[in-house]
This record gives C-alpha cells, sequence and structure tokens, in this order.
C-alpha cells in the first residue's frame, strides 16, 4: 500500500513496499500536442533517445531542472504514465507516499511536489528531505547523538547537511550538480575547440573525460560536429583542459561543503573529523571528487555504495520502517 518516489532532476525511481524498486529511468517525457492537450509518446529511455531527434509537433522535455519541478504538468503527466505501467494506479489503491525532495525548497517547490505525487491517487503524501533519506541508504544510523555529514551531488543540485539525533543541524545547498558539468564542457567545445558535443555525448563520456584531481596527463578523443563546416570530427582533449573546464561547477561544490563545515557548531565538529564525510548522488562518482573533498578540508571522505541510488534506499527504508519517520517528526 506504499510508496517510495525519488522524483530527481536526472532520474525518476519508484520503490513499492513489499516489492522493491519497480521503476528507475531518465526523467523525461515526449509528448505531442493536440490544442490544449498533450498526447505521451514516450518516457523515460526511451524519451531520451528521442530527445534532439523529434519531429515538428513533437516536444521532449526535462520536466525537472536544479532538484526541483520546473513544469508541473509534464511532471504530473510523467507521473500520471509511471503509475500506469507500474500498475500503481491498478493494484495500490490510495497508496501512502513518500518522496523526497531538496531540504533547501520553498514553500511553492513543495507544494508543486505534494501536487506532483497527488496522481498516484494517494490517501497521504509525505514530502521527505532528500539528504536525511540519502543518509539512511548509506547506512548511516541517523539517530545517533553522533554528527554525521552528507554531501549529496545529484544531477541538479548538491546538498550538504550536518545531522544529528536524526535532524538536520545545518545546511548548505547549491543548485549545480552532475548538469552543470555537462553544461560547461558542452560549452568548452564549443567555444575552446570550434566542436557541438552532444549532452548524451558528454554524458557517456563522463566518466572518462573528468578527472577532478588526478595528476595524470591523460588523452581523449571526442566526436561532434564541426561549428563551420557542420562535419562529424573529432578533437583531443586533455585531463588538464577537462579540469580547467569544469572548475566552476566543481569550486561551487566545494564552496558548498566549506560553508556546511564552518557552520558547523563546534561541539560536533569533532565528529565529523571522526567520522569523515559520505558523500551520494550519481555525480560522487566524478573521478578522484572523494579525494579532491580529502585534500582540501583534510577529512576523510567516503562515497556510499550505489551512491545514486542512496535517496531511494532510504525513503524505501523509511516506508519499511516507519518509526523511523515517526522518530524524524516528533
Ligand atoms: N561515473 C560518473 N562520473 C561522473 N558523473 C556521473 C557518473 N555517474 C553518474 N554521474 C552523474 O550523476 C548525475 C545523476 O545523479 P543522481 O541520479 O544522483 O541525480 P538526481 O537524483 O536525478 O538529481 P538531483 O538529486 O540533483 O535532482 C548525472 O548528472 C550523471 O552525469
Ligand atoms: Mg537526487
Amino acid at each position: 500500500m506504499d510508496i517510495a518516489i525519488d522524483l530527481g532532476t536526472s532520474k525518476t525511481a519508484v520503490f513499492i513496499k513489499g516489492e522493491g524498486r519497480v521503476y528507475e529511468e531518465p526523467s523525461v517525457i515526449s509528448f505531442r500536442e493536440y490544442g490544449h492537450k498533450k498526447a505521451i509518446l514516450a518516457i523515460g529511455d526511451e524519451a531520451s533517445k528521442i530527445r534532439g531527434k523529434e519531429p515538428v509537433g513533437v516536444e521532449t522535455v526535462r520536466p525537472l531542472h536544479g532538484g526541483v519541478i520546473d513544469q508541473l504538468d509534464a511532471t504530473k503527466l510523467m507521473l500520471r504514465e509511471i503509475a500506469r505501467r507500474t500498475r500503481i494506479g491498478r493494484f495500490l489503491k490510495k497508496p501512502r507516499v513518500l518522496i523526497g525532495a531538496p531540504f533547501c525548497i520553498s514553500d511553492v517547490e513543495r507544494r508543486a511536489v505534494l501536487d506532483a505525487a497527488s496522481v498516484f491517487e494517494t490517501s497521504t503524501v509525505r514530502v521527505v528531505e532528500e539528504p536525511l533519506a540519502a543518509a539512511i541508504g548509506a547506512d548511516i544510523d541517523i539517530s545517533e547523538s553522533v554528527a554525521n555529514m552528507i554531501v549529496d551531488v545529484g544531477s541538479g543540485i548538491t546538498e550538504a547537511v550536518v545531522i544529528s539525533l536524526g535532524g538536520i543541524v545545518h545546511s548548505e545547498s547549491i543548485r549545480v550538480g552532475g548538469d552543470a558539468i555537462t553544461d560547461a564542457l558542452v560549452n568548452y567545445f564549443r567555444n575552446h575547440c570550434d566542436l557541438i558535443v552532444g549532452e548524451r555525448t558528454i554524458e557517456s563520456l563522463k566518466p572518462m573525460l573528468c578527472d577532478v584531481y588526478g595528476q595524470a596527463e591523460e588523452t581523449i578523443t571526442v566526436k561532434g560536429i564541426d561549428v563551420h563546416s557542420y562535419l562529424p570530427q573529432t578533437r583531443k582533449i586533455t585531463s588538464g583542459q577537462v579540469k580547467d573546464a569544469i572548475l566552476g561547477p566543481v569550486s561551487a561544490i566545494l564552496r558548498t561543503i566549506r560553508l556546511t563545515l564552518e557552520n558547523t557548531p563546534p561541539t560536533l565538529s569533532g565528529d565529523l573529523i571522526d567520522r569523515g564525510i559520505i558523500l551520494t548522488g550519481g555525480s560522487a562518482l566524478l573521478k578522484n571528487l572523494s579525494c579532491l573533498i580529502e585534500e582540501s578540508f583534510g577529512i576523510p571522505v567516503r562515497i556510499a555504495n550505489d551512491s545514486a541510488g542512496a535517496t531511494l534506499r532510504g525513503t524505501g527504508r523509511m516506508l519499511e520502517e516507519m518509526e523511523v519517520l515517526r522518530m524524524l517528526r516528533s
């Protein structure tokens, strides 16, 4: 009867209590408009493949941006289709829903999340703070009186929080994550290499292309379209050039961590030095990000297992163990 949802900027994932994860695909929807009505053509992986290749009259959008809902109608349409595919509407009558959202969002953004979740014809919807869910998903016992620091580096947002006794003691966030890194690389190739490279190409190259700390100077070949001739071409780019290209977003992530550390009460700082920082979110996998953070702040850093799945795992665990949730609310 209960479902957990991670409505992320790059992917949407759904967990049904007792069944586990039943859906995880990109937060993308493709539709055709007939007057005021929209007919869904594809969602998720299928819609991602269509993106950029649509015929006239078809639109493909990523309805979330910066960790929050940017296009409410498209988000609801996507969630309604997910409910149909996962048969939630059919078999789960009036489910209780836990849906993750960044800690820092405004009331208006929170209301949009509640509105979007209502497509599941819910009996109750609760918005849970994503960094708390991510901490639980990273196997941290958040109820302890020992402070833990989680840095969730997603696609649209990075949140750094200090947690103690089940609550957030201090948090800082910035609407920068994997998307900003992709954009920085797309711009770099266009402006410095005269090459148009698609977002999907950059996404697939990211694990090889982006090393934020390593010293080895490697050269990588990237395919794209020449800005002058419009013909397919390749360019070589070195690790050093990539580091420069993504310096802006990476520095912004480091600044967010620094602010959180600076604002943590001294009584808790000792715990952080002992326990270290735990990274969650897909962009935690940026090569050597953990080394860069360790080197910058002198605190050990650990990446959670399946870091991109931590939020859903934690939200799912909150469903399974409602006591955890009750404790958080009391
Ligand atoms: N190996 C990797 N190296 C670098 N980046 C990666 C890697 N694997 C995934 N990513 C990035 O992780 C991001 C997706 O992370 P995640 O699934 O946590 O985002 P999200 O939850 O959808 O977004 P948000 O929480 O910001 O709304 C993408 O930007 C992707 O490029
Ligand atoms: Mg996320």
